[in-house]
């Protein structure tokens, strides 16, 4: 577990316009991180191995190379003031070894302990905030003696690397254990967790930025997954003020914890007896707060930017309740074909160049007085009728 004494040197007191922030990642969240950067007046440089990024459209260079090339990180350290990611599978050896050459405002154990599920969870768990139930599991005995004590069903995720339900599998039955143990025989079991599976009422989730010394907390919000995606956001999440004071509490209680500069979001299993448990945390903005973007006062990039400038930071104030809906590869063209119908979609287009199936390509978000009717009409536009 790393500790987080070191964690407050990179820090810098006040970035001035005309610095140059370098951002580790190129996708959707690198291009709407630049675009807030570029309104505060910075300059900004992008890490990704593909060429012409989504960030790098809006960002002033691009060095292109694999995530975790060193020499690369090392010539955008060079080259940056600042640097940032917009994921949390960042190396984070990688990063400490230009810490002398470039300042690391989120310094590099927030990365370690919410790329490694183990860690995350006990950090969490540390704090007095409650996760699903878990025992961590490096093989297959170990998973049998974890199922006897969370018993059945139970999610199995590995340690590290997962993202969208990759890297996890739903044990329901004996027969589900009997096809997992088939798969991995005579194969290396990876690190991973085992929770027990979370009779949640719904999802949710919550986000905090700081600048290292103050906080701020974005509203809750109501998340639905399909097939494990993120499909649509609503904001607020419509819970009783006491439940959401309860979110916000846990956000600060975190932030405070990391001592965090940036966004950071919680996703959020809520239980129908008023409950909250922690999901898994991402050191970033997050999908289900891109509705801040026109639907409150400064959005979740404005404040990831703000805070690892060391800015202040205004308290985000939600103008109009809002509902988000990604759009996936399949969406594209109905979504597009329909646009011109719809001038209450505020549609954002990432740019990537390849349309795959389940890759997300945009999202776009209505404002509006009605949150499930909204729903409904977005669902009746058939565009998402694929997610059932
Ligand atoms: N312990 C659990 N119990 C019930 N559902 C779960 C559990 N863990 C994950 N899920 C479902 O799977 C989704 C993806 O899991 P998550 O841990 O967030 O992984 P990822 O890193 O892929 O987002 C969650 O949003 C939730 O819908
Ligand atoms: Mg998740």
């Amino acid at each position: 577990m790393p500790s987080l004494s070191e964690e407050t040197k990179g820090r810098i007191d006040h970035l001035e316009p005309g610095s140059v922030i370098g951002i580790v990642g190129g996708g959707q969240l690198g291009r709407m991180m630049a675009l807030s950067a570029r309104y505060h007046g910075f300059r900004i440089g992008v890490l990704d191995p593909t060429p012409d990024a989504p960030a790098a459209q809006v960002a002033d260079f691009q060095e292109t190379a694999d995530y975790d090339d060193l020499d690369a990180i090392k010539r955008l350290a060079d080259r940056s003031d600042v640097l940032t990611y917009e994921f949390e599978n960042v190396d984070a050896d990688a990063l400490d070894q230009v810490r002398d050459r470039v300042a690391i405002p989120q310094g590099t154990d927030l990365l370690r302990v919410t790329q490694d599920r183990v860690h995350e969870k006990t950090f969490i768990n540390r704090h007095g905030i409650d996760t699903a139930p878990w025992k961590q599991v490096d093989g297959l005995e170990q998973l049998d003696s974890a199922l006897k004590e969370l018993g059945m069903p139970a999610v199995l995720k590995t340690r590290t690397g997962g993202y969208d339900g990759h890297g996890q599998a739903v044990l329901r039955t004996k027969e589900d254990l009997q096809a997992l143990q088939a798969r991995m025989k005579g194969r290396d079991f990876p690190p991973s967790v085992l929770e027990g599976f979370v009779d949640f009422a719904f999802e949710a989730s919550i986000l905090v930025s700081g600048n290292g010394k103050d906080y701020v907390t974005f509203p809750m919000v109501r998340n639905e997954h399909r097939h494990n995606i993120l499909h649509m956001t609503l904001a607020p999440a419509q819970v009783e003020p006491e439940m959401a004071d309860r979110a916000r509490d846990m956000a600060l209680t975190l932030a405070d914890g990391f001592k965090l500069a940036g966004t950071l979001a919680l996703e959020l299993f809520v239980m129908s007896d008023g409950g909250l448990v922690v999901n898994e945390l991402a050191p970033r903005p997050h999908n289900s707060g891109h509705y801040t973007i026109e639907a409150c006062s400064m959005d979740q990039f404005d404040a990831h930017v703000r805070g690892i400038a060391g800015w202040p930071l205004p308290n985000p104030r939600l103008l109009s309740p809002a509902v988000m809906v990604n759009v996936l590869g399949q969406h594209v063209a109905p979504v597009r074909r329909l646009l011109g119908e719809h001038p209450e979609w505020y549609l954002h287009d990432y740019g990537k160049a390849e349309v795959r199936t389940d890759r997300k390509m945009g999202h776009l978000t209505v404002l509006t007085d009605d949150l499930e009717q909204t729903a409904k009409d977005l669902e009746a536009t058939g565009c998402w009728s694929d997610l059932g």
